[in-house]
Protein backbone atom coordinates (compact mmCIF):
# COMPACT_ATOMS: atom_id res chain seq x y z
CA UNK A 1 0.00 0.00 0.00
CA UNK A 2 1.59 3.24 -0.76
CA UNK A 3 0.60 6.17 1.66
CA UNK A 4 -1.14 9.04 0.82
CA UNK A 5 0.56 12.03 3.19
CA UNK A 6 4.01 11.65 4.43
CA UNK A 7 3.53 9.59 7.90
CA UNK A 8 6.55 10.12 10.63
CA UNK A 9 5.86 7.04 13.17
CA UNK A 10 8.53 6.92 16.05
CA UNK A 11 8.93 3.47 18.10
CA UNK A 12 10.71 3.19 21.20
CA UNK A 13 11.72 0.83 23.99
CA UNK A 14 14.47 -1.61 25.22
CA UNK A 15 16.50 -4.04 23.75
CA UNK A 16 14.77 -7.51 23.15
CA UNK A 17 11.09 -5.92 22.60
CA UNK A 18 10.89 -6.92 18.59
CA UNK A 19 11.47 -3.03 17.95
CA UNK A 20 13.47 -4.08 14.93
CA UNK A 21 11.34 -6.73 13.59
CA UNK A 22 8.10 -5.06 14.04
CA UNK A 23 9.16 -1.74 13.00
CA UNK A 24 10.91 -3.62 9.65
CA UNK A 25 7.76 -4.91 8.72
CA UNK A 26 4.86 -1.88 9.39
CA UNK A 27 7.39 0.29 7.11
CA UNK A 28 7.26 -2.48 4.58
CA UNK A 29 3.81 -2.68 4.95
CA UNK A 30 2.68 0.49 4.54
CA UNK A 31 5.48 2.00 2.31
CA UNK A 32 7.47 3.66 4.37
CA UNK A 33 10.89 4.27 4.92
CA UNK A 34 12.83 2.66 7.59
CA UNK A 35 15.58 4.00 9.89
CA UNK A 36 17.62 1.99 12.81
CA UNK A 37 19.21 4.63 14.92
CA UNK A 38 20.57 1.83 17.28
CA UNK A 39 22.81 1.40 14.03
CA UNK A 40 23.98 4.59 13.78
CA UNK A 41 25.10 4.30 17.48
CA UNK A 42 26.68 0.97 16.80
CA UNK A 43 28.12 2.01 13.44
CA UNK A 44 29.90 5.24 14.97
CA UNK A 45 30.66 3.03 18.00
CA UNK A 46 32.88 0.14 15.68
CA UNK A 47 34.34 3.36 14.20
CA UNK A 48 35.80 4.59 17.41
CA UNK A 49 36.84 0.58 18.17
CA UNK A 50 38.51 1.01 14.80
CA UNK A 51 40.33 3.53 15.45
CA UNK A 52 41.78 3.18 18.57
CA UNK A 53 39.28 5.74 20.30
CA UNK A 54 39.51 4.80 24.28
CA UNK A 55 35.90 4.32 25.22
CA UNK A 56 36.41 5.32 28.72
CA UNK A 57 37.23 8.69 27.50
CA UNK A 58 34.48 11.08 26.97
CA UNK A 59 36.55 13.55 25.61
CA UNK A 60 38.48 11.34 23.31
CA UNK A 61 34.99 10.24 22.05
CA UNK A 62 33.52 13.78 21.63
CA UNK A 63 36.74 15.06 20.02
CA UNK A 64 36.55 12.09 17.18
CA UNK A 65 32.54 12.47 16.77
CA UNK A 66 32.52 14.64 13.71
CA UNK A 67 35.04 12.40 11.44
CA UNK A 68 33.23 8.96 10.51
CA UNK A 69 30.38 9.45 7.77
CA UNK A 70 27.20 6.89 8.68
CA UNK A 71 24.80 6.29 5.50
CA UNK A 72 22.14 4.52 6.23
CA UNK A 73 19.92 3.02 3.48
CA UNK A 74 16.14 2.80 4.47
CA UNK A 75 15.05 0.41 2.60
CA UNK A 76 12.77 -1.76 4.95
CA UNK A 77 12.83 -4.94 2.97
CA UNK A 78 16.88 -4.34 2.94
CA UNK A 79 18.34 -1.71 5.48
CA UNK A 80 22.05 -0.95 4.67
CA UNK A 81 24.47 0.93 7.02
CA UNK A 82 27.91 2.18 6.02
CA UNK A 83 30.70 4.07 7.66
CA UNK A 84 33.27 5.60 4.81
CA UNK A 85 32.09 3.76 2.55
CA UNK A 86 32.48 -0.03 4.29
CA UNK A 87 29.28 -2.18 4.57
CA UNK A 88 29.52 -2.54 8.54
CA UNK A 89 25.87 -4.27 8.82
CA UNK A 90 27.76 -7.23 10.59
CA UNK A 91 30.13 -6.33 12.62
CA UNK A 92 28.09 -3.36 14.68
CA UNK A 93 25.75 -6.95 16.00
CA UNK A 94 29.06 -8.68 17.77
CA UNK A 95 29.14 -8.39 21.48
CA UNK A 96 32.17 -5.84 21.79
CA UNK A 97 30.13 -3.09 19.89
CA UNK A 98 27.09 -4.55 22.09
CA UNK A 99 28.95 -3.75 25.58
CA UNK A 100 30.33 -0.76 24.34
CA UNK A 101 27.92 1.09 22.74
CA UNK A 102 26.22 2.74 25.53
CA UNK A 103 29.09 4.76 26.76
CA UNK A 104 29.71 6.26 23.08
CA UNK A 105 25.91 6.72 22.67
CA UNK A 106 26.34 8.73 25.86
CA UNK A 107 28.32 11.34 24.58
CA UNK A 108 26.29 14.49 24.18
CA UNK A 109 28.47 15.26 20.68
CA UNK A 110 28.06 11.92 19.33
CA UNK A 111 24.29 12.37 20.09
CA UNK A 112 24.34 15.58 18.79
CA UNK A 113 25.60 14.59 16.04
CA UNK A 114 23.76 11.57 14.98
CA UNK A 115 20.18 13.15 16.02
CA UNK A 116 20.91 15.84 13.27
CA UNK A 117 21.64 13.03 11.31
CA UNK A 118 18.26 11.55 11.63
CA UNK A 119 16.05 14.55 11.51
CA UNK A 120 17.56 15.10 8.19
CA UNK A 121 16.48 11.47 7.00
CA UNK A 122 13.23 11.62 8.30
CA UNK A 123 12.98 14.59 6.57
CA UNK A 124 13.94 13.54 3.15
CA UNK A 125 11.50 10.17 3.43
CA UNK A 126 8.93 10.77 0.75
CA UNK A 127 6.38 8.57 2.30
CA UNK A 128 6.67 8.91 5.22
CA UNK A 129 9.38 6.56 7.80
CA UNK A 130 9.45 4.43 10.79
CA UNK A 131 12.12 5.71 13.00
CA UNK A 132 12.94 3.05 15.80
CA UNK A 133 15.33 3.77 18.65
CA UNK A 134 15.48 5.36 22.52
CA UNK A 135 14.66 8.56 22.10
CA UNK A 136 12.87 8.90 19.10
CA UNK A 137 9.43 10.49 20.39
CA UNK A 138 11.36 12.65 23.18
CA UNK A 139 13.88 14.33 21.30
CA UNK A 140 14.55 13.30 17.76
CA UNK A 141 11.56 13.97 16.33
CA UNK A 142 8.74 15.09 19.07
CA UNK A 143 5.98 16.02 16.06
CA UNK A 144 6.03 12.79 15.10
CA UNK A 145 2.28 11.18 14.03
CA UNK A 146 2.46 8.45 16.34
CA UNK A 147 4.63 7.74 19.17
CA UNK A 148 4.54 3.83 20.61
CA UNK A 149 6.94 2.78 23.27
CA UNK A 150 7.33 -0.85 23.07
CA UNK A 151 8.09 -2.65 26.62
CA UNK A 152 8.51 -6.52 27.53
CA UNK A 153 9.67 -8.58 30.86
CA UNK A 154 13.17 -8.79 31.21
CA UNK A 155 12.59 -12.61 30.75
CA UNK A 156 11.11 -12.44 27.59
CA UNK A 157 13.38 -9.88 25.79
CA UNK A 158 16.36 -11.93 26.89
CA UNK A 159 15.02 -15.38 25.26
CA UNK A 160 14.30 -13.22 21.98
CA UNK A 161 17.54 -12.14 21.92
CA UNK A 162 19.50 -14.91 23.15
CA UNK A 163 17.29 -16.49 20.44
CA UNK A 164 18.56 -13.93 17.87
CA UNK A 165 22.07 -14.85 19.08
CA UNK A 166 21.61 -18.14 17.96
CA UNK A 167 21.45 -19.96 21.45
CA UNK A 168 23.84 -17.67 23.18
CA UNK A 169 23.84 -18.31 26.97
CA UNK A 170 19.22 -16.78 28.19
CA UNK A 171 20.54 -15.66 31.83
CA UNK A 172 24.17 -13.65 30.37
CA UNK A 173 22.06 -12.59 27.76
CA UNK A 174 19.41 -11.33 30.16
CA UNK A 175 22.31 -9.72 32.36
CA UNK A 176 23.93 -8.07 29.52
CA UNK A 177 20.75 -6.63 28.62
CA UNK A 178 19.73 -5.33 31.61
CA UNK A 179 22.54 -3.53 32.39
CA UNK A 180 22.62 -1.75 28.91
CA UNK A 181 19.16 -0.80 29.67
CA UNK A 182 20.28 0.61 33.24
CA UNK A 183 23.03 3.01 30.92
CA UNK A 184 20.74 3.35 28.34
CA UNK A 185 17.76 5.07 30.58
CA UNK A 186 20.05 6.37 33.35
CA UNK A 187 22.81 8.49 30.65
CA UNK A 188 21.94 12.59 31.09
CA UNK A 189 21.81 13.11 27.42
CA UNK A 190 17.94 11.79 25.94
CA UNK A 191 17.63 8.92 27.99
CA UNK A 192 15.74 6.20 26.89
CA UNK A 193 12.36 7.36 27.85
CA UNK A 194 8.52 6.79 27.18
CA UNK A 195 7.09 10.24 25.63
CA UNK A 196 4.26 11.57 27.45
CA UNK A 197 1.70 11.29 24.19
CA UNK A 198 2.98 7.63 23.39
CA UNK A 199 0.75 4.68 22.90
CA UNK A 200 2.83 1.67 25.26
CA UNK A 201 2.49 -1.63 23.97
CA UNK A 202 3.43 -4.66 26.58
CA UNK A 203 4.80 -7.26 24.01
CA UNK A 204 5.31 -9.92 26.57
CA UNK A 205 2.37 -11.99 25.38
CA UNK A 206 1.90 -10.82 22.08
CA UNK A 207 3.54 -12.72 18.76
CA UNK A 208 5.68 -10.81 16.70
CA UNK A 209 2.22 -10.75 14.45
CA UNK A 210 -0.03 -9.41 16.52
CA UNK A 211 2.37 -6.85 17.45
CA UNK A 212 2.95 -5.42 14.23
CA UNK A 213 -0.60 -5.94 13.46
CA UNK A 214 -1.47 -3.53 16.33
CA UNK A 215 0.80 -1.05 15.18
CA UNK A 216 -0.11 -0.78 11.78
CA UNK A 217 -3.66 -0.14 12.94
CA UNK A 218 -2.36 2.64 14.77
CA UNK A 219 -0.83 4.37 11.75
CA UNK A 220 -3.92 3.72 9.81
CA UNK A 221 -6.27 5.27 12.55
CA UNK A 222 -4.02 8.17 12.89
CA UNK A 223 -4.17 8.90 9.06
CA UNK A 224 -7.90 8.12 9.06
CA UNK A 225 -7.75 11.02 11.31
CA UNK A 226 -9.41 8.81 14.85
O1 LIG B 1 18.58 -0.80 19.19
P1 LIG B 1 20.01 -1.31 19.51
O2 LIG B 1 20.02 -2.31 20.62
O3 LIG B 1 20.72 -1.79 18.29
O4 LIG B 1 20.77 0.00 20.02
C1 LIG B 1 22.11 -0.06 20.40
C2 LIG B 1 22.43 1.04 21.42
O5 LIG B 1 22.38 2.31 20.80
C3 LIG B 1 21.53 1.13 22.64
O6 LIG B 1 21.98 0.31 23.69
C4 LIG B 1 21.60 2.58 23.01
C5 LIG B 1 21.93 3.28 21.72
N1 LIG B 1 20.80 4.00 21.13
C6 LIG B 1 20.56 5.25 21.60
O7 LIG B 1 21.23 5.72 22.52
N2 LIG B 1 19.57 6.00 21.04
C7 LIG B 1 18.81 5.52 20.05
N3 LIG B 1 17.86 6.27 19.50
C8 LIG B 1 19.04 4.20 19.58
C9 LIG B 1 20.04 3.46 20.16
Amino acid sequence: MESATPVIVAIDGPAGTGKSSTSKAVAAQLGLSYLDTGAQYRAITWWMVNNGIDIDDPAAIAAAAGKPEIVSGTDPQAPTISVDGVDVAGPIRTQEVSAKVSAVSAVPEVRARITELQRSIAASAANGVVVEGRDIGTTVLPDADLKIFLTASPEARAARRSGELKGADVHSTREALIKRDAADSSRKTSPLAKADDAVEVDTTELTLAQVIECVVTLVEEKRAGK
